[in-house]
């Protein structure tokens, strides 16, 4: 059997970190996968070829099953948000209901002027050209000037809409009309969020970023914690990272993957000596900078399980700091990176170790540059009383974490690690020697990548 990562005596393999934890595990935690992906090229054409955009775009886009944005991004009857890939699909996504969702072709149905460009409100989408007026269930309101229009009558003139539906507060939209449901795309994520599920958080910030890479060379950099021991060499004292645990699960329409990062343990290649106790005090600083002004664990490795007592410290956190009882809550939920991918874009983090979510999108029609949004995520507090959405932070080519997403704490500058390599990915693959101008992939650590592109490769029809 190809080998599952890499362990030392003190940084056991994650399956069997999970079997020491303090409580019982939950289903996202406990599943394994049931697929391993053949080794296919992959070309670093995909990246880069406008020809290859075009192919994702009719292929891929639009007769995909995407995630949009969150309910509680519109939380008002009239709510809506533009919601756009590259230039080759643009949807209005409204509130218009209490508990119903559209989305509409951003398009006027007079002379096509793009109808939302910002997150707005109120009882009328109104078209800034000649003032068409449309009511938030897409139903033509007015017209000016009626009189000089012929064709209009009985809905013919309404907003076209795609189809939507709702997980876990999620807005998903499917532009094929012929679609299967949402359901079957979702494969094994509602069974592995289940009591765990995201519809009871919030957004706590919001980044929406621009990146000088294609999409999915930014995805796939989120997609393996190999690059831990370059990218975030300063992490390695308390990140495991070869011993990181991947599962597919392939339900037919179902694409989802995972890891699970350890944390407060060392990486593997620290050797089997390096300090189980710098382990746990590095994680439990960076959970004590994300809340600033909280006490500081005693943690006493020598007394064994190390991640339970940081575990613990959290959950006394999570109780002082928002009336939440996490007693149920597992040590690995408490403290790990635990990091779901729904094909094509969507990264749902699992838990309150990194509670991120993920979205990648091309930018325009240049396969040389996408978005990037994250949030990152809270419970609602005890009372039960929802904040309010944080407003997206927009962080332009040249712009990092570090100075305009303080909101992101201690992630900022891992999100800075990151980024900077990702325009040299990009430029790299452009000049690669011809012959040698694909990937070369691990099978066990990489194996998420792998699949992902087989994905996309078999819905494009390319091989
Ligand atoms: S283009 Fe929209 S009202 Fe004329
Ligand atoms: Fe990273």
């Amino acid at each position: 059997m190809h080998p599952q990562g890499m362990s030392s005596r003190v940084s056991p393999l994650t399956v069997d970190l999970l079997a020491q934890d303090s409580k019982p595990l939950p289903p996202g935690l406990k599943m394994t996968g049931n697929h391993q992906p053949e080794a296919r090229t992959i070309p670093f054409s995909r990246y880069t070829d406008p020809a290859f955009a075009k192919l994702e775009m009719e292929r891929l886009w639009l007769r995909t099953w995407q995630v949009t944005c969150r309910t509680e991004d519109i939380p008002n009857i009239g709510d809506r948000v533009p919601y756009d890939v590259g230039t080759g699909l643009s949807l209005v996504i409204v509130r218009s209901g209490a508990n119903e969702f559209k989305a509409f072709y951003n398009a006027c149905r007079h002379r096509g002027t793009r109808l939302v460009n910002a997150p707005g409100g109120g009882d009328t989408i109104r078209c800034p050209f000649h003032g068409w007026q449309w009511k938030p269930d897409g139903a033509l309101k007015e017209v000016p000037c009626q009189w000089d229009f012929n064709g209009i009558s009985g809905g013919s003139h309404d907003l076209k809409e795609v189809q939507v539906a709702v997980w876990e507060g999620f807005i998903f939209v499917n532009p094929d009309p012929d679609a299967a449901p949402l359901k079957d795309a979702l494969g094994v994520l509602p069974q592995a969020f289940e009591g765990r599920g995201h519809a009871e958080r919030y957004t706590f910030a919001h980044v929406s970023k621009k990146i000088r890479a294609n999409w999915k060379t930014v995805l796939e950099a989120f997609l393996e914690a190999y690059h831990v021991i370059e990218t975030h060499n300063d992490a390695m004292p308390f990140t495991g990272d070869a011993n990181t645990s991947y599962d597919i699960w392939d339900t037919g329409a179902g694409h989802i993957s995972r890891l699970i990062t350890p944390s407060a343990v060392p990486s593997p290649h620290l050797g089997d000596d390096a300090s189980t106790q710098i382990a746990a005090d590095g994680v439990a600083a960076f959970f004590a900078m994300a809340m600033p002004g909280v006490p500081m664990p005693a943690l006493d490795a020598s007394k064994g399980n190390a991640r339970a007592q940081l575990a613990e410290w959290r959950r006394g956190l999570m109780k002082m700091g928002l009336g939440l009882d996490m007693s149920n809550h597992c040590d690995s939920e408490l403290i790990d990176s635990t990091q779901f991918h729904m094909f094509p874009n969507f990264g749902v983090w699992y838990g309150d170790g990194l509670p991120l979510l993920y979205q990648f999108l091309p930018h325009g029609d240049n396969p040389n540059e996408s978005v990037f949004n994250v949030r990152l995520t809270m419970p609602l507090p005890a009372n039960g009383v929802r904040p309010p959405a944080a407003k997206i932070n927009h962080l332009d080519f040249d712009e990092y974490f570090s100075d305009k997403a303080p909101e992101f704490g201690p992630l900022s500058h891992i999100f800075d690690q990151d980024l900077s390599n990702l325009p040299y990915i990009q430029q790299g693959m452009h000049s690669a020697a011809p012959g040698a101008a694909h990937q070369t992939l691990g099978t066990y650590m990489e194996q998420r990548i792998q699949y992902f592109q087989n994905v996309l490769a078999d819905k494009l029809g390319v091989n």
